[in-house]
């Protein structure tokens, strides 16, 4: 779907983007992540023309971004960065609305479309369409800024530290709609992230950039258990990737059946995953857990030495 080819860009003297050669195949979600200054904003808004390339080719759907028309371009790519860039004298229902209008659909579309995606993420019509940016939360103006994004149905989303001024709870609360989203929708999505365990949550393809240039790439799971070199292991998270690996595994990959011992006190839902099992394991002071269906119904158990992935004979 998206194909950066021996993409390098300089800003006068700067090498920004260093030869960056990436694929992200359609109903992907790819994150990036990176120090700063490493190039990832840079390289997401190559993508959309918000800069131009300086060497190498960009295709959408094998065909080079360059031949696009703009307005092909703006409907077929959705962006949101953190600011949310939103336009301060307008209101919600007027921002949102803004890609649409460019593109000159009727009004009656235009409207329809703000109110679909207004419901989508949780901002009421009634509260929030005539509001100003200012008079807004954080949080609500980074929704309004994803439903910008999303106006005129693009089928690519860009999408820069969006949710980085957020609270945890707001922040998962948009992480599961956006997955939630993407599922249902089928949407490709390149997302620029400082939080690992957003980017390790989040991500199909992980892709980590080092001054310029791509030093590695592939499944979180990949990334964390066979890092390429030192700067990865330490991005990604250093002695802690030990729970980092667990956070990405469910309990239903290390649960037994049901044992002879009776059925353990504390409970575990088999979707939770084995950091969660962990964490209670040390807060009830336990090492054994009852692993439960959607019902509550004990289906399994889950012992210390089989979440930590013990091999029989250690
Ligand atoms: N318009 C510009 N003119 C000159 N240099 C620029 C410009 N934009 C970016 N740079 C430089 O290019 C490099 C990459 O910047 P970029 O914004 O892509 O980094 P980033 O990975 O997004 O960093 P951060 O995580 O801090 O947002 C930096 O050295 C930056 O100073
Ligand atoms: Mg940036």
């Amino acid at each position: 779907m998206i194909e950066l080819i021996h993409i390098t860009k300089r800003f006068d003297h700067t090498v920004a983007v260093d030869d960056v050669s990436l694929k992200i195949d359609g109903g992907e979600f790819c994150c990036l992540v990176g120090t700063s200054g490493c190039g990832k904003s840079t390289t997401l808004k190559m993508i959309n023309r918000l800069i131009e390339h300086s060497e190498g080719e960009i295709h959408i759907d094998q065909k080079p971004i360059r031949s696009f028309r703009e307005d092909v371009l703006r409907r077929r790519i959705g962006y949101a960065i953190q600011s949310t860039g939103l336009f301060p004298h307008w209101t919600v229902a007027r921002n949102i609305g803004l890609v649409p209008r460019l593109l000159k659909w009727p009004k009656s579309r235009i409207d329809a479309r703000v109110e679909e995606l207004m419901s989508l993420l949780g901002l009421s019509m009634a509260g929030y369409a005539d509001k100003y940016p200012d008079q807004l939360s954080g949080g609500q103006a980074q929704r309004v800024g994803v439903a910008r994004a999303l106006a005129a149905d693009p089928d690519i989303l860009l999408m820069d530290e969006p949710f980085g001024a957020l609270d945890p709870i707001t922040r998962e609360t948009l992480q599961l709609e956006l997955r939630d989203l993407q599922a249902r929708l089928g949407k490709t999505i390149v997302f620029v992230t400082h939080d690992m365990d957003e980017a390790l949550r989040l991500a199909d393809r992980l892709v980590v950039m080092h001054e310029g240039r791509i030093v590695q790439q592939g499944h979180p799971l990949q990334l964390l258990r066979e890092p390429a070199n030192d700067f990865v292991a330490s991005l990604l998270g250093g002695e802690d990737r030990g729970l980092k690996e667990a956070a990405l595994l469910p309990v239903s990959e290390r649960m037994v059946p049901l044992g002879a011992g009776g059925v353990a006190r504390e409970r575990i839902d088999q979707t939770a995953s084995l950091r969660e099992a962990l964490s209670v394991m040390l807060w009830r002071r336990v090492e054994r857990l009852a692993v439960v269906d959607d019902d509550d119904i004990p289906i399994g158990e889950l012992n210390f030495r089989r979440l930590v992935g013990a091999r029989v004979n250690d």
